[in-house]
Order: C-alpha cells, then structure tokens, then sequence
C-alpha cells in the first residue's frame, strides 16, 4: 500500500475513522498522520466492543505499533489532545508538528456566536476563528505551549523518511470534499479545503509521493449543519430507514438522502482517487450485515457494488458490513 491518502467524497460522516483503523491494522502501517481542520472533525472507532470517539488522535491507535502524528496544517485543542492521548494511552507514541495552530478559548467562544453559530451552523469547536488568527498571524503555535513539548515532533521529515523506507503510511482526511473551503457548497462549508491535495499539503507530503487515494463514500448521505443536501429526505423517513445519525461532536440529528452518484463521481474526480470505500452497506442492505466475502453477499449488494464502479470507473475494494473494524470486505 505504501502512501494511502484516505479522504471523504460527501459531506464528511463517511466512516473514514473505520477505514484507517482497519487499514493500519491489516496492512502493518508503520505512521498515520491526522490532516484535516481540527477538533471539529469527531471519527468513530468500534473495535473489541468498544467505542471510541476520536478528535485529534489518528484512528490507527487501534494498532499498538503505529506511530501516531498530526501534521501542521491542523489546529488542536490542547485540551482536547491531553485528554485523549491519556485516555487511549498513546502518549508515547503521539507527535503534534510544532507548527500545529492553538484552539484558544476566544476561538471557542467566537464560534458559538453569531453567524458562525445562526446562520453556517458550525461544531463550535473553534476551528474557523483559529484559522482566521492564523491567515492573520496572529495565532499561537504548539511549539509555545509548555504542556505540548514532550509531543513536538517534525511531523514532514517523519513522515518523508518513514516514505523513503518503504514503510506503509497513512494521511487520514477529515471532513468531506462538499464542506471543504474551496470544493464544497460556500459559504456552507469548514474553514480549510479538505480535498486529498490539501491533506498532503497539511501533513508535508508532496503529490508525488501518493501511491493510493481512497475515497470513502457511505451508502447513503447524510450532513450536519446548514446547505443544500441534494434528495433530502425528511427526518422521520430517516429513522424509518435506519439512516438517522447523530453527530460525534455535536450529537445533532444528521439530515439524510440517498446515495448520490453526481457528487461521487465529481469527488473522484477533485480528489484523484484511485480505488472506492464503500461503508454501511449492511445499513441500506441488512442481509450483508457482518459479510467478510463478497461472494457471501445478496444480489442487491452485489448490483450496487458494480453500479458504484461502473459509473464511477474505479474499483470498490473495501467495503463496510459493519461498524467493528474488522466487520470488511476487502477485494485489494
Ligand atoms: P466548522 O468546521 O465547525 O466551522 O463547521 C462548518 C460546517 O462544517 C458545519 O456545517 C459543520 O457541521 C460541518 N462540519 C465540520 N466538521 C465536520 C465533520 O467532521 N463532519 C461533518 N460535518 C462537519
Ligand atoms: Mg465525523
């Protein structure tokens, strides 16, 4: 596998959490580096019976032997980091680049007023204002933060020899190509691009040193806060459906619609994606749940499975009949 760039082709909810978790544990991923705009981003891990809800730790925590690293172009929230790598017992294994932005509380408080809170219906997680400070230049830096020193890692040089070593690496994505600053549907959209390029771009990686772009698509859509959600369905229609979500960071009801091909087959596109993730095939189609071999599969999976490459010209190779991590089909 190499250099994996896992990003998210809808409105961010995808599962992406799942996919790098299971990739870091099949494939021996030596480094997974957290992109993305910050805490605003909450991925959800399921392994063992237990939930995890991650915010600033990369989802390959879930092998022991995965060097964990969030890249530059990420804010975090102090806080937020201490707490989690102390919870999931990471510590020694986690590095923050020194040039990662600082979520402060002005940042938190800004977000959760005004236009930001009424009218684009953030996390209020503080993202946006941090890196409004930071286009201004006036945002802190982790390297100031007394409390962060024993994480301060060059996350590029990492990375770029971890590459140079032939180890398998993963750069996890957040969000969703429609909410990223420049591809998504503005001015309903998160505070940075948040397509594969600018992933690279956040973590210090160069676009030719990208083996594979995994783009993860659920088997429906769904999307938390304003803008459009073309082919939404009612909320109620949602619950009957089993599609009703509520947010990792927020705990709203997520709004809902079927899958939609267009957006898929332009998130390709924008991303270069190389091979397809499908998730929560057993949600749209309960008989797959728990399938580890397509071959196992009913017809329905099946057609749709071919339908997703056919329009989108590109191989579904993992897809998702579970929320457990090891709940996969993978035809790599
Ligand atoms: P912000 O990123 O908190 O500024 O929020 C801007 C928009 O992006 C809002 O509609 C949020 O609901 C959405 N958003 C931000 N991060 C995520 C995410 O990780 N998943 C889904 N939606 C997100
Ligand atoms: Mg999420």
């Amino acid at each position: 596998m190499a250099c994996t760039v896992v990003v998210d082709g809808f409105f961010g909810d995808t599962g992406k959490g799942k996919i790098v978790s299971y990739l870091a544990v099949v494939d021996g991923v030596a480094v997974c580096a957290r992109a993305g705009v910050g805490p605003n981003a909450g991925h959800t891990v399921v392994k063992d019976g237990k939930t995890y809800k991650l915010r600033m730790v990369p989802c390959a925590f879930v092998n022991p032997e995965t060097r964990l690293l969030i890249g530059p172009g990420v804010a975090i929230n102090p806080e937020i980091v201490l707490s989690e790598a102390a919870e999931l017992v990471v510590e020694g294994r986690l590095g923050l680049d020194p040039q990662c932005a600082i979520i402060e509380p002005k940042h938190i408080e800004l977000d959760r007023t005004g236009d930001l809170k009424g009218r684009i219906q953030t996390t209020g997680s503080g993202t946006g204002p941090c890196n409004a400070d930071r286009a201004l230049r006036s945002a802190k830096m982790a390297r100031e933060i007394p409390e962060l020193k024993r994480f301060l890692s060059d996350v590029p040089a990492e990375l770029n020899k971890a590459l140079d070593e032939g180890k398998n690496v993963i750069v996890e994505g957040t969000q969703g190509t429609y909410i990223s600053l420049y591809h998504g549907t503005y001015p309903y959209v998160t505070s940075k691009d948040v397509c594969a390029s600018a992933a690279c771009s956040d973590v210090g990686i160069g676009p030719t040193r990208v083996d594979e772009v995994v783009l993860v698509l659920k088997s429906y859509v769904t999307r938390v806060g304003a803008g459009d959600l073309p082919g939404e369905i009612a909320p109620e229609e949602a619950r009957r459906r089993g599609w009703d979500e509520y947010g990792t960071v927020t705990g709203r009801q997520r709004r809902a619609a079927p899958f939609n091909f267009e957006l898929a087959k332009r998130a390709a596109m924008i991303n270069g994606a190389t091979q397809i993730a499908i998730t929560k095939l057993d949600v749209l189609h309960p008989e797959c749940k728990g399938s580890t071999r397509f071959e196992d599969m009913g017809r329905a999976s099946r057609e749709f499975i071919a339908e997703v490459e056919d329009v989108l010209g590109l191989p579904v190779t993992l897809v998702g009949t579970g929320p457990d991590v090891m709940e996969m089909i993978d035809r790599r």
